[in-house]
């Protein structure tokens, strides 16, 4: 296990926050963390890809280098794919893809690494990670021994799941197995994705084609953090009633919104956004994003706290407009 002492983790966030973390320790196997002792709250990073930083880190950050891509076993339908934690995600994405193992295809491009993907059950294109996972391993950090979570132990809800919630802090995903098809069964029914086949001019449709779709869509409006930090969508798309919509709906024609399973309305935090007047928006190095609204973005030297206090005004914003509140999706330290 190699360990940096008072060290900048700005390589190790995709915000690009200039902070200082007292020790930075890497560790590429469960058994690297057997020899330490972490104390709950410790922050574990695996991409960095869901963090804003507004402090320095007086004590240990872990970050995660477990790799290794295994074929596990297949039945008829479907291979079982075995990831280490610290793998990134989208060179996992391909590498199934290569092999033709579909159901992870609308999740290409997405930053971060394998480990944070169950974390908070990553989504796009109408796919969401908990259709494709199968189970995880993950270290309790107190007991010191590694647990098996199955699909419900991990109780996903969009961009949700328990490591989020009840057991935050206190375990660290080591590898997660997906479950993957040997015939793929094609996700092209959002309407960006077969706009975007169609000026491709895809005949033969194939997991390949909607990756390279995907990729597009997301490389025209959304930041690449290696050239403006970012952490994707700040913000979570927030439900609200059937009635509250409908009351939006009279007053603001436009407003865009998706039905839950539970029949309550999911709107697009985009828009809502959009409308108070933030997108394109910039003070100093913080801002929001000129091509999606619900991406913050760091153009240089932006304080984690700069970000935050944009983000802070922003839902205040979107509170006095529609009195719709807005929840953070990233993790702020
Ligand atoms: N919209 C606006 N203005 C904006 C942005 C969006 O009006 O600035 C409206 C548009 O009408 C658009 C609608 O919102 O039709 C939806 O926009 P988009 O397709 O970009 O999706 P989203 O709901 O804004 C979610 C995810 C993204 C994911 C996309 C595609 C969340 C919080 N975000 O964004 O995930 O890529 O759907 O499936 O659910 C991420 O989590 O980091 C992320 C980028």
């Amino acid at each position: 296990m190699q360990v940096l002492d008072n060290i900048s983790l700005k390589p190790y966030n995709t915000f690009g926050i200039d902070v200082k973390a007292r020790q930075l320790a890497t560790f590429s196997s469960f058994n690297d963390l057997e020899s330490i002792n972490i104390k709950p709250g410790t922050i574990v990073l695996g991409g960095g890809s869901n963090i804003l930083f507004t402090k320095d880190v007086d004590g240990l950050v872990l970050k995660n280098e477990i790799t290794g891509i295994q074929e596990l076993h297949e039945d008829e339908e479907y291979v079982y794919v075995k990831a280490g934690a610290g793998e990134n995600w989208h060179r996992f994405v391909l590498y199934c893809i290569d092999r033709n193992w579909a159901g992870i295809e609308n999740l290409s491009l997405i930053p971060g690494s394998v480990g944070a993907s169950p974390m908070q059950n990553i989504g796009a294109y109408g796919v969401e990670l908990e259709n494709v996972f199968w189970n995880l391993e993950a270290w309790h950090v107190q007991e010191k021994k590694l647990v098996n979570f199955t699909r419900s132990d991990c109780e996903f809800g969009y961009r949700e799941s328990v490591f989020k919630r009840k057991y935050k802090n206190q375990f660290i995903i080591t590898s997660v197995t997906y479950r993957l098809h040997k015939t793929p069964i094609f996700h092209t029914s959002y309407g960006a994705i077969e706009q975007e086949l169609e000026r491709m001019g895809v005949k033969a449709l194939s997991i390949k084609a909607i990756s390279d779709a995907v990729i597009n869509i997301r490389s025209s409006k959304l930041p690449d953090p290696k050239l403006i930090g970012n952490a994707g969508s700040f913000f979570k798309n927030p439900s609200v009633t059937d009635r509250k919509f409908l009351e939006l709906k009279q007053r603001f024609e436009e407003i865009v919104g998706y039905r839950n399973p539970d029949g309550s309305m999911k709107i697009a935090a985009g828009w809502l956004i959009e409308q108070c007047g933030w997108k394109g928006f910039r003070r100093g190095d913080a801002g929001c994003h000129a091509k999606q609204a619900l991406v913050l973005v760091n153009y240089g030297n932006a304080k984690g706290i700069d970000i935050c206090q944009l983000s802070d005004e922003i839902i205040q914003s979107v509170k006095d407009k529609f009195a719709v509140e807005l929840e953070k999706e990233v993790n702020i330290f």
